[in-house]
């Protein structure tokens, strides 16, 4: 069976002291670490740049799974890439060519995924599948951590692995947004193998304990191979 992956998103922890909560998120047996970056533009809040993450990466020997949620990712991939991204995930409401920006990302070495809003229909992706690596489906609207999982998003997660399973591809799909003990069973049944997770991981009272109850949880629950 695909192996379930678990990505803190590091919008969750405490900006002050990132080198530890990376070294934190490592102990307790992540997978993945997700970076949420926002320009204040394409959503209404503002995170972190390339710098930072050029800064924070020597602190963590995981994957980092940088989402941009920025309006033109295509003027900003080659920093991202420089600063140590290993997959870069473009929104397809922005304003880059997507295929250019797909392009760009695996010519410089990083694999490329694509993402889509609450509103846009699982039909859009298709295209791209091809393409990429991985597709996220935002379950919140993005901007911020905390908010309410969005369970009618889970008809288009189905119709996404339907597709990829019926054009045999590999590609994962990865969900964000509202990701905890209660919601993260019905995400992997309708197809989902990567779960971000801001605050239910960093609110636990036992990361380690709830990664591991996560993984648990969404490999009974799996509906794929
Ligand atoms: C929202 C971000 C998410 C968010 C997840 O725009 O993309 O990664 O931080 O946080 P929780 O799990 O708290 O919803
Ligand atoms: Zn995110």
């Amino acid at each position: 069976m695909k192996k379930m992956l678990i990505a803190p998103s590091i919008l969750s922890c405490d900006y002050g002291k990132m080198a530890e909560e990376l070294e934190r998120i490592e102990k307790c047996g992540a997978d993945i670490v997700h970076v949420d970056v926002m320009d204040g533009h394409f959503v209404p809040n503002i995170t972190l740049g390339a710098p930072v993450v050029k800064c924070i990466r020597k602190y963590s020997s995981l994957p980092f799974d940088v989402h941009l949620m920025i309006s033109d990712p295509i003027d900003y991939i080659e920093d991202f890439v420089n600063a140590g991204a290993d997959s870069i995930t473009i929104h397809l409401e922005c304003n880059s060519d997507i295929d250019k920006t797909l392009s760009l990302i695996k010519e410089k070495g990083c694999k490329a995924a694509v993402s889509v809003k609450p509103k846009t229909p699982a039909n859009e992706v298709f295209g791209y599948l091809d393409k990429v690596s991985m597709v996220l489906v935002m379950t919140v609207e993005p901007g911020f951590g905390g908010q309410s999982f969005m369970e009618d998003m889970m008809p288009k997660v189905k119709a996404i692995k339907e597709e990829i399973d019926r054009r045999g591809l590999d590609v994962s799909i990865q969900v964000d947004g509202g990701i905890g003990e209660k919601t993260i069973s019905v995400a992997a049944e309708n197809g989902a193998d990567i779960f971000v997770s801001g605050n239910a991981l960093f609110r636990a009272d036992d990361m380690a304990l709830q990664i591991k109850k996560f993984k648990a949880l969404a490999e009974k629950s799996y509906c794929g191979k």
